[in-house]
């Protein structure tokens, strides 16, 4: 087996194939440093401990993560709070930042006898549609370098080799949402003791819980402005003014660690599979990060592979990866319905199709809060989407 990218799908997989027997290899275009360090997600789903549980990886996330089972929503008609995690499955997020995980993971893969290439890039994948696949890449001193194997997973992202490798009559569905956040991770105790979601008429702001000293914070930011555009001073004042600091308390302020633009698009593959060649994780699909699922369904791509792969290497039974595409779309698919909800109820017409200050988008959106504010059948349906994948 070889495996390319070494985050949350890659390593999952490399551990559950490991851990089954099967000889893989992970190749890795960072080095170790920057895969372990990199700030990314945090916010892992009750499905993702399950897993992580199940094959002894989750040490890590018991000992430091935090549980987490609150939104605070503060908008024009007031704040409320729904424990989403009193709710559906009766358990929320733990919070445990992804390089942490990643760290783990790693040290497990390698504790099992996993090898792995870092500063390793694969540049092509070929032969997918045959029984010996391959995968060139350029090693650390330059050289190319061929590796072959009797499949192939794609868990290098949405820029990576494993799609670029793609036959052209792949369907590659893509989506903007016509917003963007700046995200920034802050040197501060977090401000809330839940997920906040502001909406305001100047826009979106979100503040989420990262360690007891790091926070990440989003400002809706207009497109095309740096993000170094403004002061740690006027984006804390901006933070404090679309949180209605001055109604429910001011936000702790610390310097910025990081700054970063994305723009909330999101995009599906169909299918997930060519011949020996599987995608998973933002290989397979991206989505925008208003609901936080990215890893999680990572996680979970790569433990339905990991099954499937198994059942091909150890008992010749195909079934497993002849039916992983439709299995993996139908989550992938109902994942970016709730993140599409979620962008559409926390942004003024994000899709663009009419203007931001249209009065039939803001009526819709306050009656969204409003149903999500005092109807319990609805608050079921948030808690069992947003924690769900
Ligand atoms: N060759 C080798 N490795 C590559 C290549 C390449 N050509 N291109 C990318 N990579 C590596 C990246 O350096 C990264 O370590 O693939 C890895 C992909 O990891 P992630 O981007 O974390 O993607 P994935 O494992 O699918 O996890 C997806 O986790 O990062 C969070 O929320 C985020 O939705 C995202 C989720």
């Amino acid at each position: 087996m070889v495996i390319l990218g070494a985050g949350p799908a890659g390593l999952v997989l490399g551990n559950l194939l490991l851990a089954a027997g099967i000889d893989c290899v992970i190749l890795e275009r960072s080095s170790r440093s920057h895969v372990q360090t990199r700030p990314r997600a945090g916010f892992l789903a009750p499905h993702t401990a399950r897993i992580l549980d199940r094959h002894g990886l989750a040490d890590g996330l018991h000992r430091h993560g935090r549980r987490h089972g609150a939104c605070e929503f503060r908008t024009p008609e007031g704040r409320f709070r729904l424990d989403y995690g009193a709710l559906g499955e009766g358990v929320g997020h733990h919070v445990y930042p992804q390089q942490n995980l990643v760290t783990d993971l790693l040290r497990h893969y390698l504790d099992r006898g996993g090898r792995i290439r870092f500063d390793t890039e694969a540049l092509a994948v070929h032969d997918a549609d045959g029984t010996r696949p391959s995968v060139t890449t350029r090693g650390p001193d330059g050289r190319p370098t061929r590796w072959t194997a009797r499949y192939v997973a794609g868990c290098d992202g949405r820029h990576g080799a494993a799609r670029r490798s793609l036959p052209p009559d792949t369907v590659r569905h893509h989506h903007d949402h016509g917003v963007t956040w700046l995200g920034l991770l802050a040197e501060a105790p977090p401000s809330l003791d839940a997920v906040g979601y502001a909406l305001h008429d100047r826009g979106f702001a979100g503040h989420m819980a990262r360690t007891p000293d790091v926070t990440r914070y989003y400002l809706q930011w207009q497109r095309g402005t740096a993000a170094d555009a403004w002061s740690e001073q006027r984006i804390w004042d901006e933070l404090d003014l679309r949180m209605r600091a001055a109604d429910h308390g001011p936000l702790h302020r610390g310097a910025f660690l990081e700054r970063g633009l994305v723009d909330l698009a999101c995009d599906v593959i169909e299918p997930l599979r060519h011949g020996s060649l599987f995608l998973a994780g933002d290989a397979a699909s991206l989505l925008a990060p208003a609901a936080a699922k990215g890893a999680n369904l990572a996680v979970l791509e790569a433990g339905i592979l990991a099954s499937a792969l198994t059942d091909a290497l150890t008992r010749g039974d195909t079934a497993g990866l002849d039916a992983y595409s439709d299995r993996c779309l139908t989550h992938i698919w109902k994942a970016q319905e709730f993140t599409g909800w979620m962008t559409r109820l926390l942004h003024a017409a994000p899709d663009g199709d009419e203007p931001a200050g249209s009065f039939f988008q803001a009526a819709l959106r306050r009656s969204r809060i409003a149903s999500l504010r005092t109807s319990r059948v609805h608050q079921e349906w948030f808690a069992d989407n947003y924690v769900g994948v």
